[in-house]
């Protein structure tokens, strides 16, 4: 239904007028000194755009503990200057980022299951980086770090280009209402970012089980020149067997919906 021609440029004209609303999110946020500053952002920002609304949630008392005695830890600070991965890691391997991990249970069986890998978990969500944390503790992974802020100022501040081998994005907010579109993550600006963060033949993994975000998805980046589509077919229910269901899934499941899952390479320059 939502490959019809129709429904697919309308998804693209979406696309443009969101990008152009999105680079204000992006404009928000300084970038770390090494990077350009475009002419844009030199002039101040009216207001941010944000993909997400901080909802603080109950913490457990498991999960305050973890937060305030094992956090720190594993901790990033989602602002500052550019990390050097291999002294956050003590070691030189592929880094993962996952972009808003909920609850941290795939994040959690992607790291067990890939000990020669690092991986950065970002997610604003406080009990679900207490129970991210929490899991860290009980299966005593060295391999993980947490940004519990922001991930685009983080992307922006502290990821050097060129350095990341995956980045996945499960799920994230549909934001079903089309005055709220401009809120939804993946943006033409956002793209850049991401395609200068990955290494040159790094992965953007998304998945979602909106329809209509997934048009948006594919809308965006395959006409994004830094991109080449890499899932199988339509994209629809491909998922590779590296990627555990998430409990956001798990609920669009119950609903009936179907999952996509899309997957883009980036274009070596
Ligand atoms: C719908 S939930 C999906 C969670 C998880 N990936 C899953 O599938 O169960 C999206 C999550 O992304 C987080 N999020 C959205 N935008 C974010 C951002 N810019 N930085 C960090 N986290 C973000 C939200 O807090 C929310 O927990």
């Amino acid at each position: 239904m939502t490959d019809q021609p129709q429904a697919r440029q309308q998804a693209r004209q979406q696309a443009r007028q969101q990008a152009s609303q999105q680079a204000s999110l992006l404009a928000s946020a300084p970038e770390s000194p090494a990077a350009p500053t475009p002419k844009a952002r030199s002039h101040p920002v009216h207001r941010a755009i944000r993909s997400f609304i901080r909802r603080e949630g109950r913490l457990t008392g498991a999960q305050a503990r973890a937060i305030s005695e094992q956090l720190p830890a594993v901790e990033l600070a989602g602002q500052g200057a550019l990390l050097d991965l291999s002294q956050v890691f003590g070691r030189v391997a592929p880094c993962t980022l996952e972009i808003g991990f909920g609850n941290g249970e795939s994040l959690l069986a992607m790291a067990a299951a890939a000990p020669e890998h690092d991986f950065i978990g970002i997610e604003v969500h406080r009990p679900g980086v207490g129970q991210l944390v929490l899991g860290i503790e009980r299966l005593g992974l060295t391999n993980i770090r947490i940004v519990a802020e922001d991930a685009v100022p983080f992307l922006q501040q502290r990821i050097k280009d060129n350095s990341l081998d995956r980045l996945l994005l499960y799920f994230p907010d549909p934001w079903h209402k089309a005055r709220h579109h401009k809120r939804r993550i993946v943006q033409t600006p956002f793209a850049d970012l991401i395609a200068r963060k990955l290494n040159p033949t790094g992965l953007w993994h998304c998945a979602t089980d909106w329809a209509p975000y997934a048009e948006h998805m594919r809308a965006v980046l395959d006409a994004h020149p830094a991109f080449v589509a890499a899932h199988t077919g339509s994209g629809e229910a491909a998922r590779p067997a590296w990627r555990p269901e998430t409990k956001f899934e798990r609920r669009g499941i119950r609903l009936n919906h179907a999952v996509f899952d899309l997957l883009y390479r980036r274009r070596a320059p």
